[in-house]
């Protein structure tokens, strides 16, 4: 299901008992960030808050709409992702890729087969107001921990071109508010944003910018998704809404924002502008991320609908509303990930390891040391070089039960035989890695040892109860009730 716009999005959440509106004044300056928290912190994810009354501000806030599973697939509009995934996996059966290069190529061409490419419109909403003095002070712009160098707009979609080859790419990057009209772009070392802007400062060009924010939920999801770079997040979108995303043309350059977006803030990055310091920002590793140099988004205008709601989250201490949307991606991934690596049965990336500090994968074990290939292999794929700590399992281990994995983890693991270390780039946000950018890998095979595999003794059998007994046993209870 597509959504019109964001507000179409806030009457279902509301019709399907999702969301609380919040009436009174609040501030974005620390107290929708505390009342989200705790919302965000509450049983299966709380409820997504719509803050009507921002403190000095023109328009509501829209936060933890993606907050729980129900919400992140009403966000993608559908029951249930794995719709989604069951989808995908049959349109990439079409034709087994041979190498990674291959499933990518095959990702974009499924993608299409749903007629999701974006198509050019000659007008939208999202323009229906002009602001041709744009003044950021209008947005309810959250500061959203004590330490927090400012305000920040923490969903927004960072669109822009490979001045090379002319591909979009959508990123979503958090953005510091430095003055009414300029911000800071906060596109990390690794992603596509950053590449991008890296070539515009080698050919000495202003590197045009347009930011777009709400708009069909899907979009925001889209723009934090692992898309390969070279695949535009709008063919994602427009996959996942089955309907292509329809965009408009910037009033004063030449890249396309979605016309039922909220807001679009137009601007360019300066190549030779001297970088400033970013940050500190309470980031999703839980710990603020220090101040660093990255270039400032300098805006020329602002549009938006007359009805806008400003979308935002936060991040922070997990879990948070971003696990969810994390988790998400994973999910409609993993079919990928598994044209490469047939044995993957399952992956999760636990709330606790915030994003990229732990994955744990199931694999179905036939040969001597697959747990090690399947980690080298992940290290190797598009983001999942970030991830700090893999730990691999059996098959039968549900990887969402962090008990379950945590019992076979120390069970089945002899540290020294069981353990590698590896060197790789590192998330720019982990704060424990030697220098940024760059750190050590663990991974740990807890799967069962077999024959073949060094220093290892008769692996006894996993205690199971006898299926007949257990069956006995269900209806002995059931009798009882
Ligand atoms: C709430 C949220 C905020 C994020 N903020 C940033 C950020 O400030 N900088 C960044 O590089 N990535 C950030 N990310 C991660 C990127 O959105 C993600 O890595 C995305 O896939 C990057 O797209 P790209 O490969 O097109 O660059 C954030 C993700 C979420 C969910």
């Amino acid at each position: 299901m597509a959504y019109e716009s964001l507000r179409h999005f806030v009457q279902q959440l509301e019709a399907a008992g999702e969301l609380k509106r919040i009436p009174v004044e609040v501030d974005p300056i620390l107290e929708i960030t505390e009342i989200a928290d705790r919302e965000m912190k509450s049983p299966g994810g709380g409820k997504a808050l719509l803050f009507e009354k921002c403190r000095d501000a023109g328009f509501p806030l829209l936060i933890n709409a993606y907050g729980s599973t129900k919400r992140m697939a009403l966000a993608l509009g559908v029951a249930d992702i794995e719709e989604i995934v069951r989808e995908l996996e049959t349109l990439l059966k079409a034709k087994p890729p041979t190498s990674f290069r291959e499933a990518i190529g095959l990702l974009g061409a499924a993608l299409e087969l749903r007629h999701a490419r974006p198509k050019l419109v000659g007008s939208g909403v999202c323009q229906q107001m002009v602001m041709k003095a744009p003044d950021l002070r209008v947005l309810p712009v959250q500061k959203c921990w004590p330490l927090d160098a400012g305000r920040f707009l923490t969903l927004p979609l960072v669109i822009t071109r490979d001045p090379d080859t002319g591909a979009r790419n959508v990123g979503t990057y958090r953005m510091q508010v430095v003055d009414e009209r300029t911000t800071f772009m906060h596109w990390q070392l690794h992603k596509t944003g950053a590449r991008h802007w890296r070539r515009y400062v080698e050919l000495k060009r202003r590197m045009p910018v347009a930011v777009a924010l709400g708009g069909d939920p899907v979009y925001a999801f889209a723009g934090t998704a692992p898309m390969p770079d070279g695949l535009d997040e709008f063919l994602l979108a427009g996959f996942l809404r089955r309907k292509s995303v329809e965009l408009v043309k910037c009033q004063t350059n030449d890249l396309e924002v979605p016309a039922n977006c909220d807001f679009v803030l137009e601007g360019y990055v300066e190549p030779e502008e001297k970088l400033d310091l970013e940050g500190p920002f309470g980031d999703h590793t839980g710990y603020y991320t220090l101040p660093e140099p990255y270039p400032k988004f300098h805006i020329e205008r602002i549009t938006h609908r007359a009805d806008a709601i400003y979308p935002s989250t936060i991040v922070g201490p997990p879990p948070m509303e971003d696990f969810y949307m994390g988790t998400a991606s994973v999910r409609i991934f993993l079919p990928v990930f598994k044209l490469n690596f047939n044995e993957i049965v399952d992956m999760a990336l636990p709330a606790e390891g915030a994003f990229h500090n732990l994955v744990v994968v199931s694999i179905k074990k036939t040969f001597p040391y697959q747990a090690m290939k399947v980690m080298h292999g992940l290290w190797g794929m598009g983001q999942m070089m970030f991830t700090k700590m893999i730990v691999v399992v059996d098959e039968d281990v549900n990887v969402h039960n962090l008990s379950e994995v945590v019992f076979r983890l120390t069970a089945n693991v002899d540290p020294e035989r069981d353990m590698i270390f590896t060197k790789g780039p590192a998330d720019v946000l982990d704060h424990a890695t030697p220098v940024i950018g760059f750190g050590t890998k663990v991974g740990i095979d807890a799967t069962h040892k077999i024959k073949g595999e060094a220093n290892c003794r008769e692996w006894p059998p996993l205690i199971r109860m006898d299926p007949t007994v257990k069956k006995r046993t269900d209806d002995i209870l059931r009798a009882l009730r």
